[in-house]
């Protein structure tokens, strides 16, 4: 199987930030994803360059844009590496062969009779670098931007997008996998339920001289967008490149929904018009927020990738954000977040596992993989799960669900966690009798450890080599980096012997905000009104804010193993999250998937029978007959997962 995956080429007029790096991180994954499981992958980033915002910020500077475009886009492409990033190819948009392509297509298209001269007054935001419709604009504001779009009237040439406009809608209808996860296609089909108007492809260079000159009038440049989406071809080495032949077919796109109409109506179209087929998937994910605002340049509130990556290191960063975001969903960046998941997940639970395994193997097998014996039932059920596990990861990965293929790890290393406890290999260390069943699990938590390195390589290529170094393979052993070769339980040969590694992760203190995101010191209230006196044991109302309350959607609930009162609930807060609630005695599970429920969001997660809880819900004790009974709080309405209750 072949795959090209794209990010968006990033415009130079901002430094990345952990936005861009978060799709680009997925990018990555998926790319190295996809070689694990054998295909021939192509991965190409790169930088937007041309365009009113740059030759504005670049006026600021003093500078030339070009030279400005220069600066900023070797930050873009010196980051990559610091974040395991590995793309084949990076694009801008100034290179030459890309100007070349753009402006044949243009001809191409012009020729066909596709585009038109005409007169449009309309309004603009400079952010977005497009026309804005009414209906887009929040109290008159562009919503992503915060401020209101220009309104400009001139002449200028048109696409007839309008002409494409039933043929997208039958290609969306018939390939439910064309853009996904489902609720941007449903998006995209209600907007294409309306009539759609036509596209101004140009700006006068009276207006704008840093763009690419239209080859059929000297006197405009192509608008961005035209110019940016071609990019995808231009790096296939579109039209006569080998590589374009060869991956164009199964052409696969990362964004965010910021750049949803671009990707799902505008491209589409442009390419229906050319005569090429339409990219194979258009995977959209939502926003980074910070105090539930997105997280960008313009709103001032970012976080930049290198002082993450400086504080938390490369991996623990990825796997952070793969792992946090429900793909498609918005998410919170908070520092207090990563240090939990690197602290829980990484420190405890997969360091703890690593550590422990391989100094038993060293103590009692003198650090050689023995030959396992007759298995038992505890040893099926580990298997069991491994086997599980790998399916899960297989389909989620595949989906870009990355959140869920790393919860189906993460219950391997829970059960081989457990599965130490429960077969102390310490007790059978003692009773040389014991010694083929000590040697069965050993080999079973060596060969747990042995799939793990492989199905995290993706995620966490740092750590997965040096894992697979420890347990004594190469870095680039087939068992250890292909899914054929290793994804199966009893790969593992015995006689292999440990090498020595550093621990895998520390576990770091909690820490205040930094990572270039500067909180601002909460300002004190001023009491309102009549002055009040302090009275003890009350909150005051800087206090009570300091609580943030979410209503929550329950959208899987399950019994914790072994506990007649606990429930593991999934549940939506504009992120997902896992909560362990102590509501077993009067719920059934099944009864509380849909419901609306309060949840205390911000409180330190905390481990009850194992499973982390990040957060806690709500519920009134009442008592009926004298028996005592947990109700949940919930909402009179249905509300959005995520809204904050006051
Ligand atoms: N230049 C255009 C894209 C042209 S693609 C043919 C552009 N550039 S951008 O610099 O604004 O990048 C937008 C993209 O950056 C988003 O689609 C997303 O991939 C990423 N992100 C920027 N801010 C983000 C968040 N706060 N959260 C998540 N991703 C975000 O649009």
């Amino acid at each position: 199987m072949k795959t090209y995956i794209t990010t968006p080429i990033y415009y130079v007029n901002a430094q990345p930030h952990l936005g861009h790096a978060y799709t680009t991180i997925v990018a990555d994954t998926y790319c190295r994803f996809c070689r694990l499981r054998g295909d021939e992958v192509r991965f190409q980033t790169g930088t937007d360059e041309h365009g009113d915002k740059i030759a504005e910020a670049a006026t600021n500077e003093n500078v030339a844009p070009k030279s400005y475009a220069d600066r900023i886009s070797a930050m873009f492409r010196d980051t990559w590496p610091l974040l395991q990033v590995a793309p084949d190819n990076f694009i801008r948009t100034t290179d030459s062969d890309h100007i070349k392509v753009v402006q044949d297509i243009l001809q191409q298209v012009y020729d066909k009779g596709d585009i038109y001269f005409d007169e449009y007054s309309g309004l603009y935001c400079r952010g977005c670098e497009r026309f804005l419709t009414e209906k887009e604009l929040v109290d008159g504001n562009c919503p992503d931007h915060q401020r209101p779009p220009q309104e400009i009237a001139e002449q200028n040439y048109f696409f007839r997008m309008s002409k494409y406009q039933q043929q997208l809608i039958d290609h969306i209808t018939a390939n439910p996998e064309f853009i996904t996860p489902e609720r941007y296609r449903n998006e995209v089909l209600s907007f294409l339920s309306e009539p759609l108007e036509d596209l101004c492809i140009s700006r006068p260079k009276s207006r704008l001289t840093w763009g690419i000159e239209l080859p059929f009038d000297d006197n405009f440049v192509t608008y961005v967008w035209f110019d940016a989406l071609i990019n995808y071809l231009t790096g296939l080495g579109y039209p006569d490149g080998s590589l374009y032949q060869d991956f164009w077919g199964d052409t696969e796109h990362v964004i965010a929904k910021d750049i949803l109409k671009p990707h799902a109506i505008y491209w589409p179209t442009m390419l229906l018009s050319m005569g090429i087929p339409l990219y194979k998937k258009l995977h959209v994910h939502g926003y980074w927020n910070i105090d539930d605002a997105k997280m960008s340049k313009s709103i001032g509130n970012v976080v930049r990738p290198r002082a993450l990556v400086e504080d938390y290191g490369v991996d623990t960063l990825r796997y952070f954000v793969l792992r946090e975001m429900s793909f498609g969903l918005d998410s919170s960046f908070s520092d207090q977040a990563i240090v939990a998941r690197q602290n829980s997940d990484l420190a405890n639970d997969l360091g703890n596992l690593y550590s422990r395994t391989t100094a038993m193997l060293n103590k009692y097998c003198a650090g050689n993989v023995p030959e396992p014996g007759e298995a038992e039932d505890s040893d099926r059920e580990l298997v069991a799960t491994a086997e599980q596990m790998l399916q899960s990861y297989e389909k989620n990965m595949a989906t870009f669900h990355f959140h869920k293929g790393l919860q189906a790890v993460w219950e391997l290393i829970g059960k081989a966690n457990k599965y130490i406890v429960s077969n102390e290999p310490w007790s059978l260390a003692k009773e040389p009798d014991n010694g083929r069943r000590l040697a069965t699990v050993m080999y079973n938590l060596v060969e747990s450890l042995r799939l793990l390195a492989l199905v995290l390589r993706p995620v966490m290529p740092e750590t997965a080599v040096k894992m697979a170094v420890g347990l004594g393979y190469g870095s680039d052993d087939a068992v250890v980096n292909s899914l054929a070769a290793g994804g199966r339980w009893g790969v593992l040969v015995p006689g292999l012997s440990l090498q020595k590694i550093d621990a895998l992760f520390p576990r770091i203190a909690s820490k205040a905000p930094a990572s270039g995101q500067q909180k601002k010191p909460k300002k004190q209230a001023k009491p309102k009104g009549k002055a009040v006196t302090a009275h003890e044991g009350l909150l005051t109302i800087d206090q009570f804010r300091d609580i943030v309350i979410k209503v929550g959607e329950i959208i899987a609930a399950e019994r914790v193993k072994k506990s007649e009162k606990l429930l593991k609930l999934t549940v939506n807060l504009a992120e997902t999250r896992t909560i362990v609630a102590g509501i077993g005695q009067y719920y059934q599970p099944e009864e509380l998937v849909g419901l609306q429920v309060l949840v205390v969001a911000n409180l330190q997660p905390a481990k009850l029978m194992g499973i982390t809880s990040e957060g806690m819900v709500l519920a009134a004790k009442n008592v009926v007959d004298g028996e005592e009974r947990l109700v949940l709080a919930t909402v009179s309405q249905t509300v959005l997962p995520g809204a904050q209750v006051s």
